[in-house]
């Protein structure tokens, strides 16, 4: 078997200044004046800590001492929070030692092999690249392929066109030549939403609108956005604060990564309506760790759009600040939770807060703040410009708007697909998406990414959207749509998915700590009743004794694996039991 090493990185080395040029000054700075440019900016430990991490190459005792000092975050505190990222490195050269998603995807392309080849990896979660060969991240770099020795950078595949005569709303016009740009993007029109409103609407005018379009957050949740808009505008207190979140965490989720690489653009113009519309004068765009090329993009936009007047100070001349500071995740799964991003952002343990209070009334610092999701925002500019009956006709039948879904899996064309909100499943795979890899049978799909759990059987019948697929006992949330033909082991896919939840489980409550690992035993075949009607007790008891006491939506949603799971395969999971060793 080939093995393949890569040469050390050392900290200041030539590739990590080509691929991440926004940080090459730190590499010669001292942790003092690191320090000290951190604090002159909001929400500094994580940007602090990245800049030692890739200075360095690690986190060291001496530099977490330092931090701790320099910040004034207690020390336990500091090493608590550090070490419950996964890609913070506490040893030296851990920066830059190759991790190898291993996400459900990624397991159906040979993931455990390469990570047999690939000399001092180790595994990661799934990291939103489930239309590409197994991506091998390294340092501020990531590669593609399916063997050692093909491993290449490759750059974010474009959403698939759709069939002709779809109409969309993010996508629309994803596809043109140079949209990245600030002059590509202005070419059909970009900005000119952000224009309209702070030259003659009102905040209320842009909420108004936004609520007529009926958009609710694409985030997973699916919170009408105008009212969450509303709310944060009606609190008391500020300054206000707007977050979009591009955690993007949820394994076979991989749009927010599209959206930002191809239209930052119109990612930001999004951030500042949501601004404009709030009384926010400042936002952050917090994003996953697992995207370093897309952070110096959008770092790229962020200085055009500054440079033109259409950010920062005085937006085109009304008098209006609006601040757009990017701050990167470092591998936690939970941190796409509203809450414990809002802890991450303020440097604290990157727990769920308990809620009431909502962000809307007390989010960031205490601040009022809306948190919405990449295509949430992406989708606001051309609802201004089209207006809202135009947003609310493109979905079919009684549903309003898109959706953008990530197929991936066994289907022919993997990709991102912004279809109308009440598509057929079937449609979507069989038409848009060329149907199953080599023509194979449909044995299953995950929802929500693996939030949803599995459908299969009669329910593939579904339609895309929240009614139709809640009526099935899942949800559409995020959109991720994993497909699993009937060559795959469903237990072990379970098992998996499961092995996720444990793995991401920020532990703060027990019934989801403690049930995601018997659920994951149980999956492995390991220990529980050897009898099939006490073992299905003891799975239903765990997964509802998890969906009612567990504080936040990771252990609410991981009892539907075993549920579904059941649900549609009993004859393997009687064959399972039947099989366990104890
Ligand atoms: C465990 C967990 C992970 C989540 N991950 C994400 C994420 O990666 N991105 C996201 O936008 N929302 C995520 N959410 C939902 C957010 O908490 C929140 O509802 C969303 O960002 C609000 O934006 P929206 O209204 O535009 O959807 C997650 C929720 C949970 C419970
Ligand atoms: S449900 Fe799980 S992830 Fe959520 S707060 Fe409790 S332990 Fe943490």
């Amino acid at each position: 078997m080939p093995s393949l090493s890569f040469p050390p990185l050392e900290p200041g080395d030539f590739a990590l200044k080509l691929t991440v040029p926004v940080r090459v000054l730190e590499m010669t700075q001292t942790i003092d004046d690191l320090i000290a440019r951190a604090q002159s900016e909001p929400a500094p430990l994580l940007p602090l800590l990245h800049g030692i991490h890739e200075r360095d190459g690690y986190l060291s005792d001496e530099a977490l001492c330092a931090v701790a000092k320099g910040l004034r975050i207690p020390i336990a505190d500091l090493f608590g929070t550090v070490t419950f990222y996964h890609h913070f490195a506490r040893v030296e050269h851990g920066f830059t030692a190759p991790r190898i998603c291993d996400g459900p995807v990624c397991r159906l392309s040979g993931s455990q092999g390469l990570l047999a080849q690939v000399e001092g990896a180790t595994s990661m979660p799934c990291s939103g690249r489930c239309d590409d060969p197994i991506p091998v991240l390294r340092g501020g770099q990531t590669f593609v392929g399916l063997s050692a020795d093909a491993l290449e950078t490759r750059s974010t595949p474009l959403p698939p066109a759709p069939p002709t005569g779809t109409e969309q709303c993010v996508f629309r016009h994803i596809r043109d030549a140079d949209r990245k740009t600030l002059e590509g993007y202005r070419s059909t029109g970009g900005y000119t939403a952000l224009e309209k409103a702070v030259t003659s609407m009102t905040p209320e005018d842009v909420i108004a609108a936004v609520e007529a379009s009926e958009l609710a957050g694409r985030g997973g949740a699916g919170f009408p956005t105008g009212r969450k808009w509303r709310a944060v505008q009606d609190a008391q207190g500020g300054p206000k604060t707007v977050v979009c979140n591009a955690d993007e965490g949820e394994p076979g989720c991989f749009k927010d990564r599209a959206l930002m690489d191809h239209d930052p653009h119109a990612v930001l113009e999004g951030m500042a309506l949501a601004c404009f519309a709030t009384g926010a004068p400042r936002a952050f765009l917090y994003l996953r760790y697992e995207y370093p090329e897309t952070e110096c993009l959008l770092e790229d936009a962020i200085r055009e759009a500054e440079g033109a007047g259409l950010l920062g100070q005085d937006v085109l001349g009304t008098g209006h600040t609006i601040r757009i500071h990017i701050r990167r995740g470092a591998g936690a799964y939970i941190c796409g939770e509203e809450t414990s991003l809002l802890n991450s952002l303020e440097g604290k343990h990157p727990f769920p807060r308990n809620r009431p209070p909502y962000p809307v009334t007390e989010g960031y610092e205490g601040t009022p703040t809306a948190v919405n999701n990449v295509e949430t925002l992406a989708a606001v500019p051309p609802i201004l410009i089209h207006g809202a009956d135009w947003y609310r006709g493109l979905g079919l039948g009684d549903h309003s708007g898109t959706k953008v879904i990530s197929l991936s899996g066994d289907v022919h064309a993997p990709g991102n697909y912004e279809v109308p909100i009440g598509l057929p499943l079937r449609t979507l795979i069989v038409e848009w998406a060329g149907g199953t890899r080599a023509g194979k049978v449909i044995q299953a799909v995950t929802m929500a990414g693996l939030s949803g759990g599995f459908l299969a059987g009669d329910d593939l019948d579904v339609t895309l959207d929240e009614p139709s697929i809640r009526s099935r006992g899942s949800m559409l949330g995020a959109g991720g749509i994993m497909v699993f033909d009937t060559t795959r082991d469903m237990i072990d896919v379970a098992r998996m998915a499961m092995e996720f939840f444990a793995h991401e489980s920020c532990g703060k409550c027990f019934p989801c700590r403690i049930g995601t690992q018997r659920l994951t035993e149980r999956l492995a075949g390991e220990g529980g009743p050897d009898d099939i009607v006490a073992w299905l007790d003891e799975v239903a008891d765990l997964g509802h004794t998890m969906k009612e006491t567990s504080a936040c939506g990771l252990g609410q949603a991981a009892p539907l694996i075993t549920e579904s799971l059941v649900r549609y395969f009993p004859d393997a999971v009687r064959k399972h039991v039947s099989e366990t060793d104890r």
